[in-house]
């Protein structure tokens, strides 16, 4: 038996079947990775995605890995390139890190999505379902400002529940609760001073084909 096999990862709570470890990234993890995400967005710059309806979403995005994320009239999907045209950058390998722990029997992920919040952004319920296999989790990191994050089931319309996600916090949604619907309230812009122009970074990370 590998050390890695006999050692326990304990949630510190779990919420609507969603595994949340409390400031799991030290303080210098997060500058780190703060640090790593900087220079993704200096290869593929941060944009404004747009709804179906061409309203643009209040958060803002960009990826690394192999598959980035994109919306405009027709729709959400998985993209191969940035808007710009050019591939994604690599992970950065303090995040891959992250998922290796979190996520040591699923194969690497294949997109690296980095959400930015600013003052007043929020992001409605939802499913993740664009994967081509859920037994694989996605593993999300929450960086800078604290953010209300709430839960339900697999259907539209059921109990939900909710906490406040901080700087450090990763959240593993995966197992029976990984169609479970989520999203994000609200922010308490100003909360952290991890992002110097304050608001929150929030990665996720997913197995796509
Ligand atoms: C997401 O569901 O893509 C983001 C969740 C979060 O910002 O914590
Ligand atoms: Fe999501």
């Amino acid at each position: 038996m590998k050390l890695n096999d006999a050692i326990m990862l304990v949630p510190t709570v779990v919420v609507g079947g969603i595994s949340v470890f409390k400031r799991f990234l030290s303080p210098s993890d997060q500058l780190r990775i703060v640090g790593d995400l900087r220079q993704v967005a200096a290869r593929a710059p941060i944009f404004s995605p747009k709804t179906k309806m061409g309203k643009p979403m209040s958060v803002r995005l960009t990826a690394a890995g192999d598959f980035g994320w994109f919306s405009d009239h027709q729709g959400y999907r998985y993209v191969r390139q940035h808007p710009s045209g050019l591939d994604w950058p690599e992970i950065p390998t303090s995040i891959m890190g992250i998922w290796k722990v979190m996520a040591a029997q699923a194969p690497d992920p294949e997109c690296c999505l980095v959400n930015y919040y600013g003052e007043g952004a929020r992001m409605g319920l939802h499913q993740d379902r664009d994967e081509a296999n859920f037994d694989w989790p996605v593993v999300s990191v929450s960086l800078g400002d604290d953010a209300l994050f709430r839960v339900g089931g697999a259907e539209r319309g059921g109990k939900t529940a909710s906490i406040w996600l901080q700087s450090g916090d990763v959240a593993v949604m995966g197992g029976a609760a990984r169609l479970n619907y989520h999203g994000i309230d609200r922010i308490k812009f100003g909360s952290s001073q991890l992002l110097k122009d304050g608001g929150r970074l929030n990665v996720t990370l997913r197995v796509v084909k």
